[in-house]
């Protein structure tokens, strides 16, 4: 490598015709979201992860109605092959990938398959998720808390757009979307494991659609608010809660597909975004007060800060006891 700074001609005729398409896309989306999504995907191939629950089994039900060719991802099996068999049913194509993403090299197979398979991946929707909802008090003791959630929703994630990136480049067309969460605006107590991946996810996307604006691919981040899926069902306070439904989830995600737009963030997510930049101090304390009026049930094997005190005092009055024997030893 050589140290001499090096300069070349930027391609600035590519922004142009981005621009343009940026337009037409969203009327489109707007007028006409149906023929739209046709037109966007029909004869491409799909890698969708995290197809057989949630959002993602009902987005690969309306990608192959409309005509893509669907490689579905997920650790069940048989959840997968009820929705491919739904698919053909339908009139679509769909085959089923299963395995873990956590485990890398499977990330690598999968994608591998999927290209001798089908000849490329056209859109890769990193859409496998995991959430962890615990105070970081008690996480103390739970490191693999923060390992999981990366290993799941950044590794994996970038793991997979290392794997399909390169077809792309060479093909010079792609889209990339990686679902992310509102909570990335809002930073609500209690998800430090869970935001911390997502924010990674995020800004991997973002240096990612930098890097490639020049060319005609593409990547998008999806900023869900709570949306009704097994994956908030084990929190009992969501139930009294107004969440987003699973079809309106199944409508942005359409949307950024066919609008291949930067990011799709709704009201809240602005507005808790402008409220932490105009008032970071107010914001803060809004999002504190809720953290302290909802109580939380400690962990197994959960030692308190009360307990750790009086350990501490305890063995700070053991350490003078035998400090106080050694001086009278001594006298
Ligand atoms: N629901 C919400 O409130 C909400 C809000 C904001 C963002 N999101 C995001 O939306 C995305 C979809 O979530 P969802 O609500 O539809 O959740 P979901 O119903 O729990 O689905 C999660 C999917 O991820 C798959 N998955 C989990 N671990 C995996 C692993 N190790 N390897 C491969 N696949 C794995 C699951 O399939 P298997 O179990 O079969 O592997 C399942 O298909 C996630 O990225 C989530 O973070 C959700």
């Amino acid at each position: 490598m050589s140290n001499e700074l090096k300069f070349r001609l930027p391609k600035v005729l590519p922004y142009f015709t981005r621009f343009g398409q940026h337009w037409r896309w969203n009327v489109k989306s707007l007028v006409s979201p149906h023929h739209a999504l046709q037109e966007r995907v029909r004869g491409k191939v799909v890698l969708l992860t995290g197809a057989s629950s949630g959002i993602g089994a009902q987005v690969a039900c309306e990608l192959g109605a409309a005509g893509a060719t669907v490689a579905l991802v997920a650790r069940n099996r048989e959840k997968l092959e009820v929705i491919a068999r739904d698919i053909r049913n339908a009139g679509g194509n769909a085959e089923v990938y299963p395995g873990d993403l956590t485990d890398l090299e499977e990330c690598d197979r999968i994608c591998r398959t999927i290209e001798k398979a089908h000849g490329r991946v056209d859109l890769l929707i990193n859409n496998a998720g995991r959430s962890i909802r615990r105070s970081i008090k008690f996480t103390y003791d739970r490191f693999h808390d923060y390992e999981r959630t990366m290993q799941l929703n950044y590794l994996a994630a970038i793991r997979m757009a290392m794997n399909v990136l390169p077809g792309m480049e060479a093909r010079n067309e792609g889209h990339i979307i990686n679902v992310s969460t509102v909570g990335v605006q809002a930073n609500p107590a209690r998800f430090s494991a869970y935001l911390g991946s997502k924010w990674a996810l995020e800004g991997w996307t973002w240096v990612a659609a930098n890097e490639f604006a020049h060319t005609n691919i593409r990547f998008s981040s999806l900023n869900y608010p709570l949306v009704r899926t097994p994956m908030i069902a084990p929190t009992k306070i969501y139930k009294y809660m107004p969440v987003m439904s699973v079809d309106t989830a199944v409508k942005w995600m359409l949307d950024v597909i066919i609008t291949q737009n930067k990011r799709k963030l709704g009201i809240f997510g602005k507005g808790a975004l402008s409220m932490y930049y105009l008032l970071p101090k107010t914001s803060e304390s809004i999002v504190n007060l809720s953290y302290q009026t909802i109580f939380e049930d400690p962990p197994e094997n959960y030692v308190s800060a009360k307990t750790r005190r009086r350990a501490s005092a305890n063995e700070e009055g053991h350490t003078n006891t035998i400090a106080r024997r050694h001086q009278q030893d001594a006298e």
